[in-house]
């Protein structure tokens, strides 16, 4: 059993939290917005993570996991303090790293001797040593043995319980024995996924991981736009592609574009490091160009089919960046919707679980029709346009659709019908990557 701090409670941090007294440890939770910690202090997640809340309550009621705003009560006799603090994107697209500094700053004042501080945060190489200096110059004249090690979070919003309790791999950027043990104890139920390594590739690991998955769902993506030109099927392509070994089937679905709170900002941060240290960027930043391309494409598909879109219908089923999460940090659907308002559409909008968070993030959202369910934005509709695939949405009853709509058209962002089943029912069907009608001509 350790004493854990962690500070910041976003995604990172509170998932790491419950997760580490679930497996016994006495959990401290810091934040410095008193609103989140009187929530979680009555039980309340202030997010949308399945399996969360049980968690957090099983953890209070078990009093291994408390919450709190004080930095010395979250410090008092710790061993391991965990950083999982957003390290969002300046302007320039670099990390904007000040929350992790502001942080050990103020940590510096509270600690004990032999305390270790773990980064969780992504932060670009050479961030863990900046955070030893800004530790050692708070300390002042305090004599006090800390060591700083990188230990960047693979988790993903909507499965991040899971990924916390059955890692695939654990990376540890540690360079001192004592630390590496601590460790080592720490995550001792998934001793055989530790890699131990130099803190500078535990950093860049976070950002290659990110940036690796980024280039495939680019690459599919652009591939799609290639398949719709030439008349192959991008979901035949990907079968044969993803049955390769080498290659493997995971992460390869075409889409509107990739969105969250990680993929674009990481890429764009990797930009910044490859620009800082003299290295070409390209590459990565070809990585968002696509990715922007995409949104773009799936728009003038629909404005290809209608010409003058003012005053039009659309539902738009979906807007959280990904199914089960209420997140809709850098999501499709936002770009999406800002294209069709400034061509005078009329929107009806619904989403399983992230209206609440559309209704507070998009501009003007009094001006959208918000529905209750995708039956309800159908109603009227000239179009539906399916950006998120909640797996709600793949039973819908298009019957009863074809009755609620005033024209029969599906835009399928996520490649989730069947045309054959949709064209059927007299829908005119558009999705990412196949041709929009194959015409089969035979010479004789
Ligand atoms: C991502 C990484 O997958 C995690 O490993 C990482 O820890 C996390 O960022 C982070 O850095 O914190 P997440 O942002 O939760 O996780 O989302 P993903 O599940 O990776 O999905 C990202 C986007 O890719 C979504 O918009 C999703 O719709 C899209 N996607 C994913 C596709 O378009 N096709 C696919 O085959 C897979």
């Amino acid at each position: 059993m350790k004493q854990v701090t962690i500070i910041g409670t976003g995604y990172v941090g509170l998932v790491t939290g419950a997760c580490l007294a679930e497996m016994g440890n006495q959990v401290t939770c810091l934040d410095v917005d008193d609103e989140k910690i009187t929530q979680l202090n009555s039980g309340k997640v202030p997010f949308f993570e399945p399996g969360l809340e049980e968690l957090v309550k099983r953890g209070r009621l078990a009093k291994r996991l408390c919450f709190t705003t004080s930095y010395e009560d979250a410090l008092k006799g710790a061993e391991l303090c965990f950083l999982a603090l957003p390290t969002p994107s300046n302007e320039d697209g670099s990390c904007d790293y000040r929350y992790v500094f502001a942080a050990a700053q103020k940590l510096a004042k509270h600690i004990d001797d032999g305390v270790l501080i773990i980064n969780k945060s992504t932060i670009p190489v050479g961030t863990t040593e900046k955070v030893r200096k800004k530790i050692r110059e708070a300390l002042a004249d305090r004599a006090v043995e800390f060591d700083v090690v990188s230990n960047p979070e693979f988790l993903q919003e909507g499965s991040a319980i899971y990924n916390c309790m059955n890692p695939d791999r654990i990376i540890l950027g540690v360079e001192n024995p004592r630390s590496q043990k601590l460790l080592e104890q720490l995550y001792a139920p998934f001793i055989e996924k530790i890699q131990v390594m130099d803190i500078a590739s535990a950093e860049l690991a976070k950002y290659a991981a990110n940036a690796m998955l980024a280039t495939r769902l680019s690459f599919m993506n652009h591939l799609s736009g290639l398949c719709e030109k030439v008349g192959a099927d991008i979901d035949q392509v990907r079968r044969a592609i993803g049955s390769d070994p080498r290659i493997g089937d995971k992460y390869l679905q075409p889409g509107i574009g990739f969105g969250g709170s990680c993929l674009p900002k990481d890429v764009d941060a990797l930009c910044a490091i490859a620009q800082e240290h003299g290295h070409s960027s390209d590459f990565f930043r070809m990585i968002l160009e696509v990715n922007e391309e995409q949104k773009r494409a799936f728009f003038e598909k629909i404005e290809g089919h209608f010409g003058d879109l003012s005053n039009l219908t659309f539902a738009i089923w979906g807007l959280s960046f990904k199914p089960n999460t209420d997140d809709l940090r850098q999501a499709p659907s936002l770009t999406l919707i800002s294209m069709l308002r400034e061509k005078g559409a009329n929107l009806r909008l619904f989403d399983p679980i992230a209206i609440d968070q559309a209704k507070k993030q998009i501009e003007n959202a009094s001006e959208l029709t918000f529905c209750v369910d995708e039956y309800d934005a159908a109603q009227g509709a000239d179009a539906i346009l399916l950006i998120t695939e909640w797996p709600e949405f793949q039973s819908v009853d298009f019957q009863k659709i074809g009755s609620l709509v005033r024209n029969k058209v599906v835009f399928d962002g996520r490649n989730l019908y069947s045309s054959s089943e949709l064209e059927q029912l007299g829908f005119e069907y558009y999705c990412i990557g196949k041709p929009a009608k194959q015409v089969l001509e035979w010479s004789i």
